[in-house]
């Protein structure tokens, strides 16, 4: 009897100790829900940037359109969620440049006085060091880029994501319950179209609403002849976005100048010569519907 009520406290025991357990651990998790709303609830606008397809134009959208709201004079943070192939530090020419930390919280890179940039890309050694993550640690590093930096009060987050469906778009949509919905970047030929169906498909399963899809490397007009060649075929973007029932963007064409701006660090956006007017006014049409 005296044995039996022994052990009953010893179990008792634990089970108070592992509810204890529990509750810590629930506790915490309701702190960090709540300081990742607080943080997420200074941000009034957010746009995912994504595709299933790799190299069509994915972060080239993403860093012009995160200059050109900075320079209408918006508040903007650019979150590079590219775990595996940073290239906003490239592309911004801020690659090198180290986090700081105040607060307990990261400070993201000032590119301008009002446009924020986080990316893994600050935090590797060299530019060639190879991120070996699974899942969960991607989800807990977006997490800590959203929660634990200091992004203060912003009117646009533009969040650049890798290519297809996998962890960290999945990620980013569990962790932002009300984002204003993903811009989806193709290339006009079939075999672009097909992957990036997927990711419309991918939107309407997890509740993310499609802000519209952008045609890009659609078209080239030859700078020395002026003949136009549809180098990846035309048109693509436009009749995917209608039978999938998603508003269409616009198309920007094939332009010489976009990569080399984008190898030296220049927003193309910003980047003003002949070559690139097709481009800009493309881009700028573009955005005109995006915070219309
Ligand atoms: N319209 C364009 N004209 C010419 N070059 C372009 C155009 N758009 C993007 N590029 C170039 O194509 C390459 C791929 O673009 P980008 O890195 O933006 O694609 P991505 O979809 O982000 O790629 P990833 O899937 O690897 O993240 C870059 O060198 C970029 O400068
Ligand atoms: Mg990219």
């Amino acid at each position: 009897m005296f044995g039996k009520g022994k052990k009953d406290n010893g179990s008792q025991e634990t089970m108070n100790a592992s509810a204890q357990g529990m509750d810590q651990k629930k506790a915490k998790e309701m702190a960090e829900q709540q300081e990742l709303e607080n943080t997420l609830s200074k941000i009034k606008h957010k746009f995912v940037v994504l595709s299933g397809k790799g190299g069509v134009g994915k972060s080239t959208v993403a860093v012009n359109l995160a200059v050109t709201l900075s320079e209408k004079g918006y508040r903007v943070g650019l979150l590079d969620v590219d775990i595996h192939g940073p290239s906003i530090p490239k592309m911004l020419d801020i690659e090198g440049t180290r986090l700081t930390a105040e607060n307990e919280k990261l400070n993201p890179v000032l590119y301008k006085d009002n446009m924020k940039v986080i990316s893994i890309g600050f935090m590797l050694e060299k530019g060639e060091d190879p991120v070996i993550w699974r899942g969960p640690l991607k989800y807990s590093v977006i997490k800590q880029f959203l929660k634990d930096v200091n992004w203060g009060e912003l009117d646009y987050l533009v969040i650049d994501s890798p290519p297809g469906t996998g962890d960290e778009p999945l990620a980013v949509c569990q962790l932002i319950p009300e984002p204003d919905g993903a811009i989806v970047v193709t290339t006009p030929q079939e075999v672009a179209i097909i992957d990036v169906q997927k990711s419309i498909s991918f939107c309407n399963k997890v509740n993310m609403p499609v802000l519209g899809v952008v045609e890009n490397m659609s078209g080239f007009n030859c700078p020395h002849c002026n003949e136009h060649v549809d180098i990846f075929r035309a048109g693509g973007g436009a009749r995917m976005s209608e039978q999938m029932n998603v508003p269409f963007l616009g198309s920007i064409p094939i332009t010489l100048k976009i990569a080399e701006n984008a190898d030296m660090g220049k927003p193309f956006i910003s980047s003003e010569n002949s070559e690139n007017d097709a481009a800009i006014k493309a881009f700028e049409s573009i955005i005109e519907k995006l915070i219309k």
